[in-house]
Formats: C-alpha cells, sequence, structure tokens
C-alpha cells in the first residue's frame, strides 16, 4: 500500500504527492516579537513617499502594525500608532495641526513624536496628558521617501546612506504596487538571475533583450552590505557581466538591462534601488528610486500601459513589464512577469515542498543570511547590515561590464573563461575600484588591464 503525503517520485503520481507542508516561520513572520519582525525593525524601512502626505492623514500598515503617516503644518512628518491611545478611534480621521494631529473623537493633540499636548476635554488641572503617549515612530525624509525605525528606541541606528542613493542619475520615486504574498519570495526574485532566461526571454518573447536568453554562468558573494550575484554571458565575441545587490535585510540595488550591447563598459552602476517592505505576513509592497536610462523606451504592448509621471515620482505601472497584476488575468497567462511569478507560490510560500536546486544557490545564501541575522538580534547582536559607525556610505557593487572577449573554441573553456572574468571584475569592485565616469563608464583602461589578467 502506497503512502500519501510523500515526494512525488513517480509519473502519474499526484495521488501521492503531499498536499500539506509548512512555510518557514522564521523567514516569514513579521509580527511585533517573531524573530524576523523583530530583525526586520532593527533596520529604517521605507513606508511611504513624501508626495503620499498631503493635508490628510495616511493610513499605512507595516510589519503587520496599523498606522498612519502624516506631514503637519509646520512641514514635519509623524508617523503614529493608528489607534487613538484615548478611545481606539483612527487617527487617519484625525485633523492635522499646525503641530501635530489631533484625534477626530475628543480632540486629543498630538506632537508628531507621541506626546499629547493637549486633552480638551479634561479637567484643566489634569495630568493624564504627561502620564500618557500616543505610540510613535521616528522617521528620515530622504530624497522623497519616507524612512521608519520600528524597532527598540535604544537601538536605534544611525540613518544608512548606501553609495547608490549618490549614484543615481535620476531621483524619481518609485512605487511598485502591492503583492499579496510574502516579503521574501518577492525579494528571492532577486537572487534568482536564471529566470531572466527562461520568463523574461525564451518563454514568452523577449522581454527586455536577447542576450538573456543566453544561459549565464552564475555565482553568488558575500558583501559588507548582504550578498551579490554575478552572472557573465557571452553574447558572440562580447563578455557581458550583471551584478545585483541583495542590501540585508530587505533592498535590492538592480543593474540597467539595456547595456548588454556595449563595445566597453566598466563598472555601469544601476538602475534601481529599491525595498519590499512587509504590509504583514501576506502582503508587501516595493518602494525606492529608479535611474532607469531608458525607461521611457519600454515598449508598450496589449493591454499595457507605458510608465506614468506623476508630480514628479515615478509610479511603477503596468508598462514595467510583470511588476503588477493589472494587465488582464489572459494577457498574464501568455506572457507572465515577476509578479506572477512570485505571487502565485501563495501568500507563504510552503517551504517544505520546494525542491531546490542548483541554480537555487543564490535564494539558499539569502535565506541563510536573513536566518543568521534574525539569530543575531535574538541573541542580542548586530545583524550584518546594519552599522552604528554612522559615517561614510554603505558599499553596493551592482554594476554592467562589458569587455570584448573572443570565445575559445571549446565551450569549457569559455565557461571557464566567463567564470574567470565574473571573479575579475567582482575582485576589483569589492576591492573599491568604481568607475565613477557617468554616464557611459566606458573604460578601456581598466578593460585591458581586466583582459590582460584574464590571460
Ligand atoms: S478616541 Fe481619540 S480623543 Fe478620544
Ligand atoms: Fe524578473
Amino acid at each position: 500500500m502506497q503512502r500519501r503525503g510523500q515526494s512525488l517520485r513517480q509519473p502519474y503520481g499526484a495521488y501521492l504527492s503531499a498536499r500539506d507542508g509548512h512555510s518557514d516561520e522564521e523567514l516569514c513572520r513579521v509580527g511585533r516579537g517573531t524573530p524576523c519582525g523583530e530583525y526586520l525593525r532593527r533596520f529604517w524601512q521605507p513606508v511611504c513617499t513624501e508626495a503620499e502626505l498631503g493635508d490628510l492623514p495616511r493610513a499605512i500598515r507595516i510589519l503587520g502594525e496599523n498606522l498612519v503617516a502624516f506631514r503637519d503644518g509646520s512641514g514635519r512628518v509623524g508617523l503614529l500608532e493608528r489607534r487613538c491611545v484615548h478611545r481606539g478611534t483612527s487617527l487617519e480621521f484625525g485633523r492635522v495641526q499646525e503641530r501635530g494631529i489631533r484625534c477626530c473623537y475628543h480632540g486629543w493633540h498630538f506632537d508628531v513624536d507621541g506626546t499629547i499636548l493637549d486633552t480638551p476635554g479634561e479637567p484643566p488641572g489634569s495630568s493624564l496628558r504627561r502620564r500618557l503617549c500616543q505610540g510613535a515612530y521616528p522617521v528620515e525624509v530622504w530624497r522623497g521617501l519616507v524612512f521608519a525605525y520600528m524597532g527598540p528606541p535604544g537601538e536605534r541606528p544611525p540613518f544608512p546612506v548606501f553609495d547608490a542613493f549618490e549614484h543615481a542619475r535620476a531621483t524619481g520615486v518609485m512605487r511598485v504596487r502591492h503583492s499579496p504574498c510574502n516579503w521574501l519570495q518577492v525579494n528571492e526574485n532577486e537572487t534568482d538571475p536564471i529566470h531572466l532566461s527562461f520568463l523574461h526571454t525564451r518563454l514568452f518573447g523577449v522581454q527586455f533583450e536577447p542576450v538573456y536568453g543566453e544561459i549565464p554562468t552564475m555565482e553568488w558573494e558575500e558583501t559588507p552590505t548582504g550578498m551579490i550575484y554575478v552572472t557573465v554571458r557571452r553574447w558572440g565575441e562580447h563578455l557581458y557581466l550583471r551584478t545585483n545587490d541583495m542590501l540585508l535585510p530587505n533592498a535590492v540595488r538592480v543593474a540597467g538591462i539595456n547595456d548588454a550591447e556595449s563595445e566597453t563598459l566598466f563598472d555601469r552602476r544601476g538602475s534601481a534601488l529599491s525595498w519590499v517592505v512587509p504590509v504583514d505576513d501576506t502582503s508587501c509592497f516595493s518602494i525606492g528610486w529608479s535611474d532607469i536610462d531608458k525607461e521611457f523606451e519600454i515598449p508598450g504592448r496589449d493591454g499595457y500601459v507605458d510608465r506614468q509621471v506623476r508630480g514628479g515620482a515615478y509610479v511603477v505601472g503596468s508598462g514595467d513589464v510583470g511588476q503588477t497584476g493589472d494587465p488582464p488575468y489572459e494577457a498574464r497567462q501568455r506572457a507572465p512577469g515577476d509578479w506572477d511569478a512570485w505571487v502565485s507560490q501563495g501568500p507563504v510560500t510552503l517551504h517544505s515542498r520546494e525542491n531546490l536546486a542548483s541554480t537555487d544557490r543564490g535564494v539558499l545564501m539569502y535565506r541563510r543570511l536573513v536566518r543568521e541575522g534574525i539569530r543575531a538580534v535574538a541573541e542580542g547582536k548586530a545583524p550584518k547590515g546594519l552599522h552604528f559607525d554612522g559615517g561614510g556610505e554603505r558599499f553596493t557593487c551592482c554594476n554592467n561590464t562589458v569587455a570584448r572577449i573572443p570565445a575559445p573554441a571549446d565551450p569549457e573553456a569559455d565557461r571557464r573563461l566567463r567564470l574567470a572574468f565574473g571573479r575579475e571584475v567582482t575582485r576589483r569592485i569589492l576591492a573599491g575600484e568604481y568607475s565613477k565616469e557617468e554616464p557611459g563608464c566606458a573604460d578601456p583602461k581598466r578593460i585591458e588591464e581586466i583582459r590582460r589578467a584574464l590571460e
């Protein structure tokens, strides 16, 4: 008698396959007091765009907490618990004041740090307001994004400035709409470079450029700020390296997608820096900056609209191929995108039913790093990626590099050459060899050095 619930190892064996399974709770739960929730709360997280703060308070939900964000009349941004400390009315119905916000129900008046400024219905001598506070989180506004620190007050790190902030050619704020799934499966997409060859190129037509149909050599490496993938593709007589950063715990710096056909390129920097911020365990949103060179050249397709620009903020729409669930269902079936790939894994994927392969080494590395960070926090230590020194820019490696290096006759020798090229470029970038030449980054001298090193 064959038993159900085992790994599927035979044709026509669905009857036998496991139907239950479980998620990796340690990595996926984000609420207060959960191991990962505590880990993510040690880092500054972007919670909304500045442009979203108009004259009305904005209800937001981050890491399973209901909050309200607003900009008061004097220009200060507040992020308060949504539930009024008095009797729980939502501050999304509050009235923004010159200083802070007033609850709609009985007029209690809160400053941006949660201090109660006034309890107008109480007797004049009441000490109530000095004995209580509305819950509040500290915020930083940086280049159009509002960041919050939601961790223990005594452990707030300095606001981190990544070198990518300064590299950005454009300062457009982008906000990708929500994904109704756990944050980790969205971020894992960025540690999984081979899906470019299939999802984005071979299976449904060329979504970016034909070069991505080539299967690259792939390696993953830890960096001071997290990890990178290093992919190298052969394109005629050229080698094309593409490296993306995963900045712990939940940000990615992605390289441009239009550089492959350059003649010579060294360390051409990224096209976007964005965070996947958990709303709760089963939904998240992406937010960050875009500096894609050719963003307006992304072709519109049936059922797709072009990227829209609203009030100086790039709103990532369905023109960004596959980044939202906006296109009609059939259009997404005919040409699915990243959004369909990660959302369709389920609200929280069942990790126990995965069968990871050699190309998932980046996914495994990322999960390990997140897990190590979670455990470090649980032990009272600083997780990787968190810096308390305050000074200097945080290092990112994301780059495109192209060199003319014709292929040897033997495919295996070419594979080794691509790996060696990837390692040589990565070694230089990890050692701090930036190309600060913008735009262009044609750096023939450096490329010549790399070619010589490979010989
Ligand atoms: S419930 Fe907010 S002031 Fe009473
Ligand atoms: Fe993708």
